[in-house]
């Protein structure tokens, strides 16, 4: 139980990053790297005791600084895409790096997936571990100094909470997030489709062939996107549809609706192994990423399971994509008399 730590790597520059271990009294086991606040390995067993690491990540330093695809990372200051990585506040224009075709992806060339945090931890049966980072005025072009925290903690009940808190002395945008990969048979499982996914949205937002958000809210209704009802992430991911085509799979904001509690809004179940996932936030919107890309044989998983695609899924909470550029978008604008602050909750349990 509780926390412990152990070296990792060297950057280049000599900095040296650490793994950190939570574990809670059942045996369940989270381990994160203060190198882009990342989820490294979750721990928790299956409905015969059995315990599995069900999310993607590497072994090496180098696979964590080198390898695209942000695994478990958190994702800023702008999680998504941004439209060719340009916005407009207060009548000033502003460019950002472009690293995804056309257009502005995850928070630019160095976003927060690369930074070393700064860690304190606290706690001894539910254990907590609190990142912080400072990004200087002008970071991957945004403007303001944003301070930015990330409590990660581990409950009794099994439960991994997540809460994200920033501050800017300039207005600026923001929108946070982890890019953990999931697979609840086991990271190196063969496949994503057969886990069953409900989502509680009754909207998602189409895109154009560059994945960014055409502005339409679309109700998902007689769509292959409907997942109200829980169902086989891969019944309809072949479907004939432009969008699944345009993203080679889902790879998609599912929007919920506005939420001042941390409610339910989506549960992953594995019938193989009987784990189960539910997701609980205080955002808007997910974003479902079915790992359409990940195939990079320069950086097998952990063990050297290689990268295949379509057998994580990502369940990115968040604002909706491209916001700053939409006016019927949620609100991505954080002013400095405001305090950003949300959490999700990934809680494991077994049916
Ligand atoms: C994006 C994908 C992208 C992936 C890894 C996801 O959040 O939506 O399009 O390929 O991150 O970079």
């Amino acid at each position: 139980m509780g926390i412990s730590k152990v070296f990792f790597g060297k950057l280049s520059d000599g900095r040296s990053v650490t793994e950190y271990t939570l574990e809670n009294k059942n045996g369940v086991k989270v381990k994160l790297l203060d190198y882009g606040a990342t989820v490294k390995e979750i721990h928790v067993p299956d409905r015969n005791g059995n315990f599995a690491d069900v999310v993607a990540g590497y072994d090496s330093l180098d696979s964590y600084v080198n390898a695209d695809g942000y695994q478990g990372a958190v994702i800023g200051r702008v999680g998504n895409r941004i439209c060719k990585g340009k916005f407009t506040l207060d009548g000033k224009d502003y460019s950002l790096f472009i690293n995804n075709g056309p257009n502005h992806l995850h928070g630019g060339e160095f976003g927060f997936n690369s930074k070393v945090w700064d860690v304190d931890t606290v706690g001894e049966d539910e254990p907590s571990i609190i990142f912080s980072y400072i990004s200087p005025d002008g970071e991957e072009g945004y403007p303001g100094t944003l301070k930015v925290s990330v409590k990660y903690t581990l409950s009794s009940d099994n439960a991994l909470s997540i809460n994200y808190v920033a501050s800017t002395d300039k207005k600026t945008i923001v929108n946070l997030t982890n890019h953990s990969y999931f697979n609840l048979g086991g990271y190196d499982s063969e496949s994503i489709h057969s886990h069953e996914l409900f989502l509680d949205a009754e909207y998602y937002l189409p895109t154009d062939d560059t994945l960014i958000p055409t502005g339409e809210i679309k109700s998902v209704k007689g769509t292959p996107f409907d997942f109200t009802t829980s169902k086989e992430i891969g019944r309809d991911i072949l479907s004939n549809n432009q969008d699944l085509i345009f993203a080679r799979g889902y790879d998609h904001c599912f929007y919920f609706g506005e939420s001042e509690n941390i409610v339910k809004r989506a549960e992953l179940y594995d019938k193989n192994s009987g784990r189960v996932m539910e997701m609980f936030t205080d955002q808007p919107a997910v974003h479902i990423y079915t790992g359409n890309y990940v195939n990079n044989e320069e950086y097998p998983f952990k063990g050297g399971v290689a990268q295949e695609e379509q057998t994580l899924v990502c369940l990115e909470t968040e604002k909706m994509p491209d916001s700053i550029n939409h006016d019927n978008f949620t609100n991505v604008i954080l002013e400095p008399s405001e305090v950003y602050d949300y959490t999700t909750i990934f809680k494991f349990s077994v049916k």
